[in-house]
């Protein structure tokens, strides 16, 4: 992933979708020059073809590609606002709100009182618990996958893992996980033609996943509101705020945001995980020699590396100087976990993939704030999971190939895998 191209900072257009089919080292070629040149740029709203659902009109949006600022943005949530419009680069429209504006796209204090519904089940004590599970989830898995000594590694583990984890989690049944991965691989696929087909409505098509993914929900939650038992769908349907119970919109869209942040991310990590031991063999000899001495940095450096979520948006709540560029109340900002993730003014040898790197403050997971990785507990215990268990059994692991990316400027997805134990 080491630099490649070099860019003209002019010719740089993150709202062009042809950018993001660009080859990893290109892009990060293009985040090095503007953190270099242009740290704060701005660019226009990008265009979504072919849907017949209209998006309100916006001003474009600043792209945040230094650490400094991601987290001065990260740690003044009452500046920069995570509900106006949503998280999403676009405002949603009000056909897309009922799903898709959950919890992370709210703010104190309606944020806190959501989160504390869920915080209980993602908290560590509450991962230690479930860490029996996670081991026997990562055993079955490979032990399924083996069977066939190749294939590709993103259906058969990267994806299948933290899948079938979530859903146990939400009471979720198995006879669901292939629908529920293929709902949350539409929602978070940002138009890519492998997820949604060219002659489709793209907007409508991830309206129906979402209408899928909350009627799922109404019907685990039907049975759990007389008989809550210890899942997270009988937390949310039986939750009470100020005596209130959350709205369907609320319900809907905390199940699918709960469902696809908990497949997309994690699966992103392992994948790459996979494809960067393959490229660095002395990095993967250094793990088989000690795993449970570097397991912990070889884990928070697969993030930094594959810095699944590309970025969040905020929206300025009044005028502000960040780095003394002046922006004004109601500016959309994209904070670029990736690019932070690079900073050459935070990490030695940013491009430099070291399972024992250290110290490591990666912005994979968000920066400090309100909104930080609900879910980095239990991220970070399915990646040590999965390779341990993965190089114990078959240290000869490695990727063939090229990987195919997603075309996505949101998820730093893989598509595709091919692999050999
Ligand atoms: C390697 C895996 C993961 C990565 C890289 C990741 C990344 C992120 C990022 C960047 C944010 C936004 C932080 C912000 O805006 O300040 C976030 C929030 C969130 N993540 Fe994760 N995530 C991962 C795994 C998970 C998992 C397994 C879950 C489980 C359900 C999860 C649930 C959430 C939720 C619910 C939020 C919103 C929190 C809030 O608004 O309070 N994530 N994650």
């Amino acid at each position: 992933m080491e630099p490649s191209a070099t860019w003209d900072v002019d010719s740089i257009d993150l709202s062009d979708m042809e950018f993001w089919r660009r080859p990893w080292a290109e892009r990060e070629d293009a985040f090095a020059t503007l953190r270099r040149e242009r740290p704060i740029s701005h660019y226009d709203e990008p265009v979504i073809e072919n849907t017949s659902i209209e998006f309100p009109a916006g001003t474009g949006y600043y792209a945040l590609t230094k650490y400094r600022d991601v987290a001065t943005a990260s740690r003044h949530p009452d500046v920069f606002l995570s509900g106006p419009g949503a998280v999403s680069l676009m405002d949603l429209p009000s056909e897309m709100v009922e799903y898709f504006s959950g919890m992370i796209s709210t703010d104190n204090p309606k944020h806190a009182r959501l989160r504390r519904i869920v915080s209980n089940a993602f908290n560590p004590r509450n991962v230690r618990a479930v860490e029996d599970s996670i081991d026997r989830k990562a055993d079955e898995i490979i032990t399924r996958a083996a069977a066939n000594g190749t294939g590709d590694f993103i259906t058969d583990i990267a994806a299948r893992f933290p899948l079938e984890i979530i859903c146990d989690m939400m009471g979720v049944p198995p006879s669901e996980y292939e629908s529920v991965l293929r709902h949350s691989n539409i929602i978070l696929s940002n138009g890519d033609p492998d997820f949604i087909p060219v002659d489709q409505d793209p907007i409508l098509f991830v309206l129906e996943s979402g209408a899928a993914l909350t009627a799922l929900m109404e019907e685990l939650g039907k049975y759990r509101m007389d008989n809550p038992i210890d899942d997270i769908t009988s937390a949310l349907v039986n939750a009470e705020i100020e005596s209130e119970k959350l709205t369907h919109q609320e319900l809907a869209s905390f199940f699918v945001l709960l469902v696809a942040a908990g497949n997309e991310t994690t699966r992103t990590a392992i994948a790459h995980g996979l494809y960067a031991l393959t490229e660095h063999p002395e990095e993967k000899a250094r793990l088989l020699a000690d795993y449970e001495g570097l397991a912990k940095t070889a884990t928070d450096e697969i993030v930094r590396w594959a810095s699944p979520v590309i970025w969040m948006r905020r929206t300025l709540a009044e005028d502000y100087v960040l780095s003394d560029y002046e922006l004004t109340k109601g500016d959309k900002v994209l904070l670029f976990y990736s690019s932070a993730n690079r900073d050459e003014d935070v990490f030695a040898d940013p491009y430099v993939f070291d399972v024992g790197r250290s110290p490591n403050e990666h912005y994979g997971f968000g920066a400090p704030g309100p909104h930080f990785c609900l879910g980095a507990h239990l991220a970070r215990r399915e990646i040590t999971v999965m390779f341990r268990e993965l190089l114990r059994r078959y240290p000869g692991i490695h990727s063939d190939g090229t990987p195919l990316q997603l075309q996505s400027s949101f998820i730093n997805g893989i598509k595709r895998l091919d692999y050999t134990f």
